[in-house]
C-alpha cells in the first residue's frame, strides 16, 4: 500500500499554464468572451478543487455562468460518498444530452471522486457518450492540457489511473467567497473505514509543506479574509509524511501567528489522532474558533471495530472530556452512520447514549450506502430499510431536541459574529456565524457583510439562531 507521493514540479505546472495562454488566445478571437459552468458537488474538498478548475478556466479566457445552455464548457466535479450523491450526478448528467444537442460545440466534464472509480468511469464511457471528458482528483492539475487537446482535436479523453496522488503548488484559483477561504493542508486518506470510498479515489495522505500553507494564508489574510478553514480529510495526521518535523498542531499554532482579524476553522479531525497536544493549542490560539467537528460514527464498540474505526465509544467520549475541560463552551459536531451491515437496533441505541453524554450542537447523520470496491460492501446487512428508516428517525428527533436546546441557551447573550452573507429571511436578511459557527439570521444592513459584528441573540429554533446588531 506505501507508494511514493509525486510532487508535480514548478515547471510541469508552467507547462500548464502555457496550455492556459494557447486556449486564451484561441478564445480572445470569438466575438464575446465564451462561458463556462462548474457544478460541484461533495465536501469542501470539491469545492476547493472547484475553485481550481476555476481559476484555470480564468486563465482560459472563460468567464463563468449557471446557465448550461450559454456555456461553451461544462465541468461537473462530483462525489461518490453515498449511492444518492451519484444518483444525482448520473441524471444530472444524462440530461445535459439534450442541452448538448443544442450546441454540439458545446465540452462536457466530469472530474472529482466518482470520475475516479473505474466501474463509473466505464459506465460514461459506454453510456454517456455526450462527456468529452473523464478525468478524476489525481488528475486535476493538467485540466488545461486536456481541454486545450480536445479544443484541437475533439474526440473523447479519460484520465483516470489510479496512483497514490500528487501534490501541486502554484495551480491559480477563483474564491467563490469573499469573506470564508478553504486551504487545503492535505489531501487523501489512509485510515480506509470499511464503509468509505474516500481512501480508493483520493489516493494516500500527502501534507503540503507548512511553508506553502503559510503563504497562502498570508495572503487570504491581506485580502481581507475572516474565517479561513484549513482542509484535509483527517487533519489530524498531517505531517506526518513531512521531511521536517511538523505535526497539526505546530501548524495551527504557526497559523495562528500569521498577523490580521481572521477566524481559523479546520475539518476533518479523525478521533484516533485527535490529541491532548491540538486540545491544548486550540485552547491557546486565540485564532483558532472554539468549534470540533469530530465524526464518531456509531456508539457501540462491536460497530466500531467493524467500521475499522480503530478507536472505542470511550475513547471517543474521554477525548471529548478533555477538550471540554479546556473549552468548556465548545462548539461540538459530529457524522454518524446509521445501519451499519449488522447493527442490531441494540447497537443503535449506544449511539443515543453518545448523544445525550456529548450534547452536540449540530449532528451529519447518514444511512449506511454500500459502497462497491469496499469491504463494508461485501458485509451481510440483514435489517429492513424500514427499521434502519426508524432508527434514523430516532437519532434525528433526539439531535433536534438537543439542538434546539443548545441553541435556546443563547438567547440574551451579546455574540461577536462574522457576518457573512445575506439570506432569504425578509426580516433577518443577514447570514452571521457564531464563532462555533452556529448559523444566526440577523436584521441589519447589507453593508454589513463581511465584518465582525457583536450580535444580540433574540430568538432560536433547532436549525438557527436570531439576532440583530448590537
Ligand atoms: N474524512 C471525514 C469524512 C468524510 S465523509 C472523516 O473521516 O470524518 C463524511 C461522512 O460521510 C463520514 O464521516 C460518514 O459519516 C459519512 N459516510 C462515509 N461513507 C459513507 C457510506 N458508505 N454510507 C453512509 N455514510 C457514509
Ligand atoms: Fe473515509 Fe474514514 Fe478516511 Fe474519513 S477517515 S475519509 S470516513 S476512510
Ligand atoms: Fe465526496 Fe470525494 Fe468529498 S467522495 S465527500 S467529494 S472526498
Amino acid at each position: 500500500m506505501e507508494r511514493a507521493t509525486t510532487l508535480i514540479s514548478p515547471q510541469e505546472i508552467q507547462a500548464q499554464l502555457d496550455h492556459c495562454q494557447a486556449v486564451a488566445q484561441r478564445n480572445a478571437q470569438l466575438p464575446q468572451p465564451p462561458l463556462a459552468f462548474v457544478d460541484t458537488y461533495g465536501c469542501q474538498q470539491n469545492e476547493a478543487d472547484s475553485e481550481r478548475i476555476r481559476g484555470y478556466l480564468a486563465r482560459m479566457g472563460y468567464g463563468f455562468t449557471q446557465d448550461e445552455e450559454q456555456a461553451q464548457v461544462i465541468v461537473i466535479n462530483t462525489c461518490a460518498i453515498r449511492e444518492h450523491a451519484e444518483q444525482r450526478v448520473l441524471g444530472n448528467v444524462g440530461a445535459l444530452v439534450h442541452v448538448k444537442r443544442r450546441h454540439p460545440e458545446q465540452i462536457i466534464c466530469l472530474c472529482g471522486c466518482m470520475a475516479q472509480e473505474p466501474r463509473v468511469a466505464e459506465k460514461i464511457r459506454q453510456s454517456y457518450r455526450h462527456v468529452d471528458l473523464v478525468f478524476g482528483p489525481h488528475a486535476l492539475w493538467k485540466f488545461p492540457e486536456m481541454l486545450h487537446t480536445l479544443l484541437l482535436h475533439r474526440g473523447r479523453i479519460f484520465q483516470t489511473a489510479d496512483e497514490a496522488g500528487s501534490i501541486a503548488e502554484g495551480i491559480p484559483v477563483v474564491r467563490q467567497d469573499k469573506v470564508k477561504a478553504w486551504v487545503s493542508i492535505m489531501y487523501g486518506c489512509n485510515n480506509f473505514c470499511s464503509y468509505c470510498i474516500v481512501p480508493y479515489v483520493r489516493g494516500r495522505e500527502r501534507s503540503r509543506k507548512p511553508e506553502d500553507i503559510l503563504s497562502e494564508v498570508r495572503q487570504l489574510a491581506a485580502e481581507g479574509y475572516k474565517d479561513i478553514t484549513l482542509l484535509g480529510q483527517n487533519v489530524n495526521s498531517y505531517g506526518k509524511d513531512l521531511d521536517s518535523p511538523c505535526d497539526f498542531a505546530d501548524l495551527l499554532e504557526q497559523v495562528n501567528a500569521i498577523p490580521g482579524d481572521f477566524l481559523i476553522r479546520f475539518m476533518t479531525s479523525h478521533p484516533k489522532d485527535a490529541t491532548q497536544k491540538l486540545f491544548e493549542t486550540m485552547a491557546r490560539c486565540e485564532k483558532v474558533a472554539p468549534v470540533l467537528h469530530l465524526p464518531f460514527q456509531a456508539g457501540n464498540d462491536r460497530v466500531l471495530a467493524a467500521m475499522n474505526r480503530r478507536h472505542t465509544r470511550e475513547q471517543y467520549l474521554e477525548k471529548i472530556r478533555a477538550l471540554k475541560a479546556l473549552i468548556p463552551d465548545v462548539v461540538l459536531t459530529s457524522d454518524v452512520i446509521v445501519g451499519f451491515p449488522g447493527e442490531t437496533t441494540a447497537e443503535f441505541e449506544d449511539t443515543l447514549k453518545v448523544l445525550e453524554e456529548v450534547r452536540f450542537d449540530a449532528l451529519f447523520t447518514f444511512i449506511f450506502s454500500p459502497r462497491p470496491g469496499t469491504p463494508a460492501a461485501r458485509m451481510d446487512d440483514p435489517m429492513p430499510r424500514e427499521e434502519k428508516l426508524a432508527n434514523f428517525n430516532r437519532l434525528t428527533a433526539l439531535q433536534d431536541q438537543i439542538s434546539e436546546e443548545k441553541h435556546r441557551a443563547y438567547i440574551g447573550k451579546t455574540v461577536r459574529c462574522l457576518i457573512d452573507g445575506t439570506g432569504g429571511d425578509p426580516d433577518y436578511p443577514l447570514t452571521a456565524r457564531t464563532p462555533g459557527n452556529r448559523l444566526v439570521r440577523v436584521a441589519g444592513p447589507d453593508s454589513a457583510v463581511g465584518s465582525f459584528a457583536q450580535v444580540k441573540i433574540t430568538g432560536a429554533n433547532k436549525w438557527s439562531l436570531f439576532g440583530e446588531l448590537a
